[in-house]
């Protein structure tokens, strides 16, 4: 864990004692003592006992106690509060061989207090805002018995079409990268373990279309969709989930070049590999098993070796052995990997020594103020601020009448999100109800209208909501997706604001009102005919319980946005998938140039590029040095750049640094991110920031899949955002 990480959790541990900080931080390591038990147990299990330590069940409240009794089940996901964790917990340890559950839930962004989506917690670019999101997590789920949490989503994706992008860390691997060990140590320190998933290649599905096949070279695989899943890894991750889609071809949940040639002879993971839901029966569907038997036998000779949901390994693995289909040996295998994995998480260690599920006390370390605290913060840094005209933010001096426009100003599910697990609206402080509270003390008047409902298919509302907008001096439109037009099967074929959303906007711009713009998105959007509408632009991917008040900080003026954007937001829709790391191509474009790569009625630049978000000052970030202009292949760079605020309110701003492969064996994109940070500056204040890239972070893998790093030039961009011209070259050499 680097150690910055380590501050980071050992602060919050400092503030919160409550959690002890896990001892063996890092990728997991075989244990002889635990191996030799794993043998042992695995040796005297019946081939009933170990298929039932292969299946994922259960998905309710109150589960089937028949499972089990019967040894059915390995895992027990989505179940209730802590009294029935504790009731299944002792039922298993009754049981023969006295083999502990699992229990799993998807908690991807909260439990009871609900962080923003993922994609909102990669925007803060702040590692220990990552950190903060997944410990606390853990903490309200760990204190509810829940073991392992099936998340962090770690899919990739360049394509807004495609509503999970909302669950993933964005378009960069190296966002991704540390938005995974971040998310690992973090569950780990508060108590949970980590699931990765989809492996792979999952965000990628043709036309954003969701579930849709997918087609990547080995070197796009290895360079931009791989190494998420291996910093989980080797942040210590135990367990992987396989993906849906096909990968060239071939489903997640049969695939052996990803499970077994990648995953385990590549990267040497031990742990365990469970499909996602019910998708071991889908293999019928792809058309690549003939039933359901044949479905089972592929999937677990790919490597899978539990099943969640389906069913179906309960059904037909114990004869698939039988009838000699798959080897004693195989299951051995899976039945060691399960067994292992709960080893090494402390289940089968004494009682004295392993966590206690308390269900008196369990409730008390739900919602409680220092995690909703936390929320509010992560929230807070997750916003994006896009635009803002004339300063028209903060409200320093707010007008006297103030029309908030929108209903999700008033719907708690679209503070949450999607994926809410646990989450109680009337736990959520309303960004309607916060603006109207804490502006009245200012003297002002909020006044509200929904205008239609939050997806706002229909335009009765508006000449009610324009009627209210006209007797105010400032429009506070809040609009975006619902809750459930996000995450998963969401996909969308266009990414303006949905339905008459853009009629109530064109309808408020006609007043003549100013316009702050609040969004509530679930994926990047296409703003070309918002943003002439709009003063100002507070952007958020569904922020939480706490976001209500974490936007009232922001609009007035009691905290700074910071925020910076995980995905490129496109002109038009034709543009998707883009991303900021293009290559040249052989005719890199330039504006006016006819015979460039370009399009002929739009730019091929974003509206808005990754990286990108304002903030209520201005910085500037001065020319970077190279520490020396020549390195060696196993040697780092150290680049630093003078970063000041220039403007009169304090900030912080992310510094960002790009290398670009001037000249390689193969085309290399125009710039990569190899490094962020962010820094606190007061007005007028300077500060020396350094970042260190190891040179070795700086090559790429070919068609057959071998990474390397090529000597030769290289560039190095610094700035606030991924189109930053500020740049230094060095020299990498044998
Ligand atoms: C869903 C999702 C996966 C989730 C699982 C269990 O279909 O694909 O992300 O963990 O089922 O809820």
């Amino acid at each position: 864990m680097p150690l910055r990480h380590h501050l980071a959790a050992v602060f919050l541990l400092a503030a919160f004692p409550a959690v002890s900080l896990a001892e063996s931080p890092g990728r997991a390591v075989a244990d002889p003592a635990i191996e030799a038990r794993v043998a042992d147990l695995v040796g005297r299990m019946s081939l009933e006992e170990k298929v039932g330590q292969m299946v994922l069940g259960g998905w309710s409240p109150e589960f089937d106690e028949k499972e089990i009794v019967d040894g059915a089940l390995g895992i027990l996901s989505n179940t209730g509060e802590a009294g029935s964790v504790a009731k299944a917990d002792a039922r298993a340890r009754s049981v023969r061989h006295s083999i502990p559950l699992l229990f799993s839930r998807d908690l991807i962004h909260g439990y009871r207090t609900l962080f923003p989506m993922p994609l909102g917690i990669a925007a803060t670019f702040d590692e220990a805002a990552m950190v903060t999101a997944a410990l606390f997590t853990a903490r309200e789920g760990s204190a509810q018995g829940l073991d392992l949490n099936l998340g962090p989503m770690l899919d990739l994706s360049r394509d807004a079409r495609w509503g999970r992008v909302v669950e993933g860390p964005g378009e960069d691997p190296f966002l991704a990268r540390r938005f995974a060990a971040t998310t690992v140590e973090g569950l780990r320190a508060g108590g949970m373990a980590a699931t990765l998933k989809h492996f792979v290649g999952y965000g990628a599905a043709e036309s954003g279309r969701d579930y849709n096949a997918v087609d990547l070279s080995e070197s796009r695989l290895r360079d931009l969709y791989l190494p998420p899943f291996k910093a989980g890894i080797e942040a210590g991750a135990q367990v992987v989930m396989a993906a849906f889609n096909t990968l060239n071809g071939v489903p997640g949940t049969a695939n052996r070049h990803t499970l077994i040639d990648i995953l385990r002879k590549d990267w040497g993971f031990d742990g365990i590999v469970m499909s996602d839901w019910d998708a071991v029966r889908e293999l019928v569907a792809h058309g690549v098993a003939a039933d359901e038997r044949e479905a089972v036998e592929k999937a677990v000779m790919a490597g899978v070796d539990m099943d969640m949901a389906s069913g179906l390994y309960g059904e037909h693995l114990a004869s698939l052995v039988r009838d000699g289909r798959v080897p004693m040996a195989r299951v051995d295998e899976a039945v060691a990997r399960v067994l292992r994995v709960k080893m090494r998480l402390g289940l089968f260690d004494p009682p004295e020594k392993r966590r206690r599920i308390d269900p008196a006390m369990a409730p008390q370390a739900l919602a409680r103020p220092e995690t909703r605290e936390a929320a509010r913060d992560v929230a807070r840094r997750g916003v994006v601020l896009l635009e803002n005209e004339g300063a028209i933010l903060p409200l320093v001096r707010p007008p006297k009448r103030v029309a908030v426009i929108g209903a999700m100003a008033a719907d708690a599910g679209d503070h949450m999100g999607a994926w809410g697990a646990l989450g109680r609206r009337e736990e959520v402080p309303l960004l309607l109800d916060e603006l109207r509270s804490r502006l009245a003390p200012h003297g002002t008047k909020v006044t509200f209208a929904a205008g239609c409902d939050d997806a706002c298919r229909s335009t009765e509302g508006f000449d009610a909501a324009v009627k209210t907008a006209k007797s105010a001096d400032l429009i506070i439109a809040v609009l975006g997706e619902p809750w459930w037009m996000t995450a998963e099967s969401t996909s969308r074929t266009r990414l303006g604001l949905p339905n008459h959303q853009q009629e109530l906007l064109d309808r408020l711009a006609a007043t003549g009102k100013p316009i702050v713009l609040v969004v509530f998105a679930g994926r990047p959007m296409v703003l070309r005919d918002v943003v002439p509408k709009t003063r100002a632009i507070l952007w958020t991917y569904s922020p939480g319980t706490m976001g209500g008040a974490a936007l009232t900080d922001l609009i007035l003026g009691e905290a700074t946005p910071s925020g910076r954007l995980p995905m490129s937001m496109p002109r038009a829709v034709g543009q998707v998938p883009i991303s900021y790391d293009r290559l040249p191509t052989g005719r890199p474009w330039k504006p006016g140039d006819e015979l460039a790569t370009r399009y002929v009625d739009e730019e091929i630049t974003p509206l808005f590029p990754f990286g990108f978000g304002l903030s209520y000052t201005r910085f500037t970030v001065g020319p970077p040095e190279v520490a020396r202009d020549v390195v060696g292949l196993g040697e780092t760079v150290t680049v630093s750049t003078m970063v000041t605020n220039t403007g009169t309110r304090k900030g912080r701003e992310s510094v960002q640094l790009y290398v670009h492969d001037v000249l390689a064996s193969r085309s290399r994109p125009r710039r990569e991110l190899k490094g962020f940070a962010m820094v606190d500056l007061a007005p007028g204040e300077s500060r020396r920031v350094t970042l260190e890239v190891p040179v070795a972070e700086l090559g790429f893998h070919d068609d057959r899949g071998h990474y390397r790093v090529e000597p030769g030039r290289f560039e190095v961009f610094v700035g606030p955002h991924s189109d930053t011209e500020n740049k230094v070259s060095f020299t990498v050499v044998e």
